[in-house]
């Protein structure tokens, strides 16, 4: 049992690795402030867990407070997932972006540092890549991230690189993530985005639930087979898993570390609306239109490293990430707020 902070807990991503951190009997305290979250999805997390656990509503930058109660909590681990997200935005507000992502960073550092926890996973993003030279993707590949939002993640990763370095006994994780997609078989958690999804998977959701008109297609004119965007979608239980094997194999890794988290696996755009179509049973208008600025054609993963170093595969495919996804959204037509 180890005792795990989990900030970003009440986000996509988070809500589903305090499921698997639960269920793997470990203790968890939760960070939050809800700037891109809803309450209720912890409620739905107590619901599938069936036991409350360790809350904080706080800004992570507010040093005195997260040194405060990381020294109460006594963490083993901290797992980072809280930061801002969205591409867009980045670019139209890095200062923004980089003060956020970056600060809250240093202040859980300095609050690991000071009660003594030397274990940090990171959730880091295969956009810190950039346009892939060379697919599958591995961990050896060059940067290049386009966007703000992929450079934050860039440096925070040599930030974590530093802060190893300078204690022999502190490792950090960064976890590379592809494109996290999917639900909680019981579809009372899933993703929930707080206005029109920037991502393609919620937005074929919300044309599913007859929320949006038509799936804007951005290109068909990439060198892929049918035209469009090839991307490596994960399931996000696949992800929680991932995390968890990372909490109980870090005696694994040394020092610093980054390891990808894929399928081996690439999907189009058009693959994903009709396997969806197929799942939700649903129709899924479409319609062609120009490529969207700095997407690249096709992106995909190994996760040889994963499977070494965490012991860890992803199991789901793609028939179960769109079922789940989908009975999260017919549950939620207007997400969490719905009820
Ligand atoms: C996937 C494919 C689009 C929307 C981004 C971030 C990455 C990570 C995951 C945070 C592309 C096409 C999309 C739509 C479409 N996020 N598309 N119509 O761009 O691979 O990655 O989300 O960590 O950092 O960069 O994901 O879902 O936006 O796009 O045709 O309405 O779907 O062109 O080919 P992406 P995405």
């Amino acid at each position: 049992m180890a005792r795990i902070v989990l900030t970003g807990g009440a986000g996509f991503i988070g809500t589903h690795i305090i499921v698997e951190a639960i269920t793997q009997s470990h203790e968890v305290l939760v960070i939050d402030n809800f700037v891109n979250s809803s309450p209720k999805a912890l409620d739905a997390v107590k619901k599938i867990v069936g036991q409350d656990f360790e809350f904080l509503d706080a800004d992570l930058c507010d040093e005195g407070k997260i040194k405060h109660v990381f020294e109460k909590f006594k963490p083993d681990f901290v797992i980072h997932l809280a930061g801002l997200k969205a591409v867009g935005e980045s670019v139209e507000k890095p200062i923004l972006y980089y003060e956020q992502n970056i600060l809250s960073t240093l202040s859980i550092l300095k609050a690991m540092d000071n009660c003594g926890c030397k274990v940090i996973i990171f959730s880091s993003s295969a956009t810190v890549y950039g346009e892939p030279q060379y697919l599958p993707l591995d961990e050896s590949h060059s940067f290049g991230p386009t966007n703000p939002y992929g450079k934050s993640k860039l440096f925070i990763e040599e930030i974590l690189k530093d802060w190893a370095k300078a204690d022999a006994s502190a490792k950090a994780i960064c976890l590379r993530y592809f494109n996290p997609v999917g639900a909680h078989a019981s579809g009372l958690i899933g993703e929930d985005p707080q206005d029109i999804p920037n991502n393609l998977f919620p937005y074929v959701a919300q044309v599913a639930s007859g929320k949006r008109e038509f799936l804007s297609v951005f290109g068909n004119d990439y060198d892929t087979p049918d035209g469009t965007g090839v991307r490596d979608y994960i399931h996000v239980c696949d992800l929680a898993e991932a995390h968890i094997a990372a909490v109980e194999n870090s005696q694994n890794i040394e020092g610093w570390d980054a390891i990808n988290l894929g399928t081996e696996n690439g999907c189009s755009v058009l693959e994903i609306k009709d396997a969806y179509k197929r799942m939700s049973n649903r129709d899924i208008p479409y319609k062609i239109m120009p490529r969207r600025e700095g997407d690249v054609g096709s992106c995909w993963s190994t996760s040889a490293k994963a499977k070494t170093l965490l012991g860890w595969e992803a199991k789901r495919d793609l028939e179960d990430m769109c079922s789940s996804s989908w009975k999260f959204q017919s549950k939620h037509p207007n997400g969490y707020d719905d009820n």
